[in-house]
């Protein structure tokens, strides 16, 4: 089993554990239509929010407009209605993305933080129904929770894979220090 599919279980395991389900996936396609015409203005605004400082802002200089595009085509994905590996698969990979480009991981946090909060308000402006509209809510925060879940464990994956190559340990030697100390 290599690292993505130790941590493609892990995403499974997720879903399982939230009760993320089929009615999730038609919830989340219904978003898609709710949210279609403000995704762009989520986008630009966590984009202001990189461009402010300093440290976040060296990462995207020179190539915003284009990153934007990038950040509302991954917007609609997380809404697209499919959750199994293709979908995980595509997750890791922009998890990698960011691992390539060294940008710490505390930024995708801050910045899933500022989605979800901007998603939720939205889904609370539109939707009159407020059952309907936590309902809503409830199944985006799990996919951008889960999401955030499957960056991370890129990251993590490759810390594990650069230690196991400067100290030549073996893997399943590292994971078990990492967990007995
Ligand atoms: C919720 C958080 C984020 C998501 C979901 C996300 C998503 C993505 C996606 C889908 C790509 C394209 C990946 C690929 O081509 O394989 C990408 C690339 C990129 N993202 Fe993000 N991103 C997030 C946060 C950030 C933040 C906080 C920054 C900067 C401070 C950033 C900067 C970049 C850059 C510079 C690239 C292009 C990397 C390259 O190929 O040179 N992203 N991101």
């Amino acid at each position: 089993m290599n690292t993505s599919d130790q941590a493609y279980r892990v995403f499974e395991g997720l879903k399982d554990l939230l009760s993320f389900g089929p009615e999730d996936s038609r919830n989340l396609v219904e978003l898609r239509e709710i949210l279609a015409p403000i995704i762009p203005e989520i986008t630009s605004d966590f984009y202001e929010v990189l461009q402010a400082q300093a440290e976040t802002a060296k990462f995207i200089e020179g190539r915003v407009e284009q990153l934007k595009k990038t950040h509302v085509a991954w917007f609609f994905d997380v809404l697209g209605g499919e959750y199994g590996r293709d979908f995980f698969d595509r997750q890791f990979k922009i998890g990698l993305t960011h691992v390539r480009i060294s940008l710490p991981p505390q930024y995708v946090e801050g910045i899933m933080s500022f989605i979800r909060f901007s998603s939720v308000s939205a889904i609370n402006a539109k939707v009159e129904d407020s059952e309907k509209a936590s309902q809503l809510a409830s199944s985006l925060t799990k996919i951008l929770d889960i999401n955030l879940a499957v960056i991370n464990l890129s990251y993590h994956e490759n810390r594990l894979d650069k230690l196991t190559q400067v100290t030549g340990m073996k893997r399943a030697l590292l994971e078990n220090l990492i967990l007995q100390g």
